[in-house]
């Protein structure tokens, strides 16, 4: 499976309401690289991935996808290139089936009556085969409003890999999912690692990941403390510091 999707954050500050958020950030993720970042409460985590989506004004730096440099472009023109994301809270039109959700991912034009109420509805192919890479397939016609946040999180996930079919931005997929239903969550990650999609995923869970991550990056005060392999990140002495009280010890 090719990979695309590649990822290069260089140098990029970002300053909101005159207070800076993100200092001279450079990373980059390779492509079909899966990158943890992680970091306490501020650090300036979900600003890294409005900063790559466009949603924040860059003070400095540039940030690309493979060629396509994508400092400048408005968010609504980011559509089209292949990235998805998910978000840190996920509020949705809870009576929608997941289907529904997803298709409306996939097909972010078309109004919600027109995948709803639409007699002559089709299947839809990519948000199906979506639904069944993310083990969501048993839910396909399930209101959001019945499932578990593992499976609404699942869901939100399914979103972004549906509009973006190289890389993925997901920000804390574990959040609000117990220990035992993690698991599913990892699952997904590691089927669309299989498939080759690149993927920055923000999380608060060391060992989630940890044991989902090729490399890691650790930020505090929104700076870049660390970029690693997980040992080399989680054992450092500053990331450590930076979480006292927040991680149990490794
Ligand atoms: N639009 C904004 N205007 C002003 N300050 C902001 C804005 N968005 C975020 N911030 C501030 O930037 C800092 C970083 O926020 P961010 O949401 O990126 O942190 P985070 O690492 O994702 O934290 P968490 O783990 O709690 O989700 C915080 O101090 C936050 O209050
Ligand atoms: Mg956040």
């Amino acid at each position: 499976m090719s990979s695309a999707g590649g990822l290069r954050v260089s140098n990029v500050s970002v300053v909101l309401g005159g207070v800076r958020i993100l200092e001279d950030v450079t990373f980059d993720v390779a492509p079909g690289e899966s990158l943890g970042v992680i970091g306490p409460n501020g650090a300036g985590k979900t600003t890294v991935i409005n900063a790559i989506c466009g949603l924040v004004p860059l003070m400095a730096g540039e940030v690309w996808m493979d060629d396509i440099k994508l400092t400048g472009r408005r968010a609504y023109r980011m559509r089209g290139l292949g990235i998805g994301r998910s978000l840190q809270t996920t509020q949705y039109f809870h009576d929608l089936t997941c289907l529904e959700l997803v298709s409306l991912a996939a097909a972010p034009n078309s109004a919600i009556g027109a995948v709803r109420f639409n007699g002559h509805r089709r299947p839809d192919k990519r948000s199906t085969e979506v639904l069944e890479m993310l083990g969501l397939s048993d839910y396909a016609e399930h209101p959001l409003s019945e499932l578990s946040t593992a499976v609404q999180k699942l869901v939100d996930m399914a979103r972004a890999v549906a509009s973006g079919d190289k890389l993925l931005l997901f920000d804390e997929p574990t959040s609000g999912v117990s220990q035992s239903d993690r698991a599913v969550i990892a699952k997904a990650l590691t089927s669309l690692r299989e498939v080759g999609r690149t993927i920055l995923m923000i999380d608060h869970d060391p060992a989630f990941v940890v044991a989902n991550s090729d490399r890691l990056m650790a930020m505090n005060f929104g700076r870049v403390l660390k970029i690693g392999t997980p040992p080399e990140v989680m054992q450092d002495e500053e990331v450590r510091s930076s979480y006292l009280g927040e991680m149990s010890p490794t």
